[in-house]
């Protein structure tokens, strides 16, 4: 006796097929299926049980079938037909999944199954006799398993997909591995077999179909055209035959930019104007080479080539922000001498790279042409300042000097001059309107002013009276016009018992002429036919000299007072003197060398005389002799 098992499972697996989503009943895959059942039913033969076992060890059901149906049949090779055998189920989903017709052995699915819930299910069967309630068979297990369809979507991982490649890369740079997985049956069919195709994209990028490795299929992909890809792939199972499921996902991709354009201007001449009394450093203008890169790729730095000049009239500055050109004034200009400038710009990239283009083709060249226009410009003095120098005694009308100013604009105004009023005071000086001579106005005096800054003033007499001023500094040079005086007014005494020579007054002089060599006195006697047996003077050398008592017997009683004219002539060319008349009192000097009051009080107590009358006679007199040597 043995157990026997069929399977009936043909029509179900062909009536499901007939249900697949999108699907069309494919009469060889269906036949292929059962082909594959025959298969597996026939190799699970159990040769150990062979005698008394399960002639199948497993049946099979389509999953996801909604009608019950008979799936197979148990028999007892011991049952002949007349109904006395019960065939009883019992193990996973018994009674509840699979029941078993206790006559026929039929067993039937009760609902329908999802393989990816539960793919096989382990059941008992056994065989009793009705009439002995024994069992004709031993109890023995088999397997359900739940035959897979293609009920699963595929769907991808980790998405959302992000990448970036560099522009002009080469074709089959990876972009990114899309991954799809499929809950079927990866053993079973193709229900879990993905194959991947682009559905957006092409013909810039394609996909390995079984890798989901994406990649570039198109040869410089140039960033500045498009910087941005959405690659849509689609991932079918089924190995991509119809009636399978699809799903897609979107890669963005984005193309980095790479050093594949040089700087280009625009034009090939800019033209600028600037105005010619424009200072240095003023902003003639700004040039701009485009380069369609960004960042790093874009820098640049401008040049100018100015061979004409050794030293550049115009110099140009990277502007770091603006990636422009700023062409600066770097030396004046003067519209009179050049009116027009004509210098090569280059622009070059700062970072080069010779993949893509070559070393020339990271730079280019414009001209630049700038316009000198002309000023209505003050005029101009010949000098910067004048400094002269006029003898204090010049005659009225001298000439002092001439200041020269120009129009230095072509139309070449006349001009006239003046002095600024404020700096002529003493309307010292005057100047010819048309000429610009200076003359002495009035007599000057180096010792009231010796120096007469004044301002002159050049006006164009035409157009805008544009004017401009220079200051003439003009010094008075001295002239020994000053005759030597005392330093003060001396009042020497002399004791009675003065020894002679001795000293009894050192002078001094002073003179308001500044001789350039310093000043130099010459003290001396009056020159008389007797020499003088009193006194004497003694000229130090050193701008002072000493009276000096020629005897030792003054008194009061004797005398109470000398005159000594004293002689005092400078140094000048010519030379100047005047004459003083000291007088000299005699003193008793008690206590010893003491002459409290002075000269004055002890004459006038000794001789009797008012003041007044005294006074009278010590004013010194002094002669200036203006006998000038010529
Ligand atoms: C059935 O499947 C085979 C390959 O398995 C294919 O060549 C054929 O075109 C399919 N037929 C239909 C009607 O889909
Ligand atoms: C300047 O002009 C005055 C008056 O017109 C004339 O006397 C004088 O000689 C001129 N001087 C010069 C240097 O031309
Ligand atoms: C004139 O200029 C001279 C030299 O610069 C200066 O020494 C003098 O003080 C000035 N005099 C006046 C009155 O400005
Ligand atoms: C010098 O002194 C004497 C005596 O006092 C006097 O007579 C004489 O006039 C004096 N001479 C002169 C030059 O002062």
């Amino acid at each position: 006796m043995e157990w026997k098992m069929s399977q009936t499972t043909f029509l179900a697996v062909v009536t499901f097929l007939s249900v697949i989503p999108g699907g069309m009943l494919n009469e060889s895959r269906s036949t292929k299926g059962l082909e594959a059942q025959h298969l597996a039913l026939g190799s699970t033969y159990l040769h150990r049980r062979l005698k008394r076992g399960w002639i199948w060890k497993q049946l099979f059901v389509p999953e996801e079938d909604p009608t019950p149906r008979v799936i197979g049949q148990l028999k007892s090779d011991s049952d002949q037909g007349e109904r006395s055998i019960k065939y009883l189920l019992s193990g996973e989903g018994a009674g509840d999944v699979f029941e078993i017709d206790e006559y026929s052995g039929e067993i039937r699915t009760l609902k329908k199954l999802d393989r990816e819930e539960k793919s096989f299910y382990v059941l008992q069967a056994q065989a009793i006799s009705r009439r002995s309630n024994e069992p004709v068979e031993p109890e023995s297990e088999f397997i359900i398993k739940v035959q897979d369809i293609n009920d699963n979507v595929p769907q991808f991982q980790n998405e959302p997909y992000v990448s970036s490649i560099p522009e002009m890369c080469p074709i089959g740079t990876t972009v990114a591995q899309v991954t799809a997985t499929d809950a079927d049956d990866p053993m079973f069919g193709n229900n879990a077999k993905l194959i991947y195709s682009i559905l957006q994209g092409e013909p810039y990028f394609s996909v390995e179909p079984k890798t989901g490795n994406v990649v570039t299929s198109w040869p410089n992909m140039d960033r500045e055209a498009r910087d941005q890809y959405l690659v849509v792939v689609q991932v079918k199972d089924m190995l991509g035959l119809s009636g399978g499921y699809s799903s897609s996902t979107t890669v963005t991709v984005s193309l980095t930019d790479v050093n594949d354009n040089g700087p280009t201007f625009q034009h090939h001449m800019y033209t600028f104007a600037i105005p010619e009394n424009a200072a240095i450093g003023t902003t003639v203008g700004r040039i701009m080479a485009k380069d369609s890169d960004i960042g790093i790729n874009a820098r640049m730095t401008y040049s100018l080539n100015d061979d004409q000049e050794k030293i550049p009239t115009f110099i140009i500055k990277t502007d770091p922000e603006t990636q422009e050109g700023v062409i600066l004034l770097d030396k004046p200009l003067d519209y009179e001498s050049k009116r027009r400038y004509a210098i090569a710009a280059e622009a070059a990239n700062d970072f080069v790279d010779t993949r893509f283009l070559t070393f020339e083709e990271f730079r280019d060249r414009t001209t630049l042409r700038v316009v000198v226009e002309d000023v209505d410009e003050p005029p101009a003095f010949l000098s910067p300042v004048y400094t002269w120098k006029v003898p204090e005694n010049a005659a009225v009308g001298t000439v002092v000097g001439i200041v020269g100013a120009r129009d230095t604009d072509t139309a070449n105004n006349p001009i006239r001059y003046s002095i600024h009023k404020p700096s002529n005071p003493t309307k010292a000086f005057q100047i010819d309107p048309s000429n610009g001579t200076i003359t002495v106005a009035r007599g000057l005096d180096r010792e009231a002013a010796d120096w007469h800054n004044v301002t002159v003033e050049a006006k164009e007499t035409t157009q805008n009276h544009l004017s401009s001023s220079v200051v003439v500094f003009i010094k008075v040079l001295d002239i020994n016009d000053n005759v030597p005086r005392l330093a003060r007014d001396y009042q020497p005494y002399i004791c009675e018992g003065t020894q002679a020579g001795e000293v009894i007054q050192l002078l001094s002089g002073v003179d308001p002429d500044e001789p350039v060599e310093g000043h130099h006195f010459y003290f001396s006697m009056v020159p008389e036919k007797n020499i003088n047996p009193n006194f004497t003077i003694r000229d130090n050398q050193d701008n002072t000299a000493s009276i000096v008592s020629r005897r030792s017997t003054f008194t009061r009683k004797d005398r109470t007072h000398y005159f000594l004219p004293v002689v005092l002539a400078d140094s000048g060319s010519p030379a100047l003197s005047g004459t003083s008349t000291l007088t000299i009192s005699v003193c008793s000097c008690q206590p010893a060398g003491h002459c409290p009051t002075g000269g004055v009080e002890a004459m006038a107590l000794s001789m009797g005389v008012s003041l007044q009358t005294l006074l009278g006679i010590l004013v010194c007199l002094v002669t200036f002799s203006a006998d000038r040597l010529s």
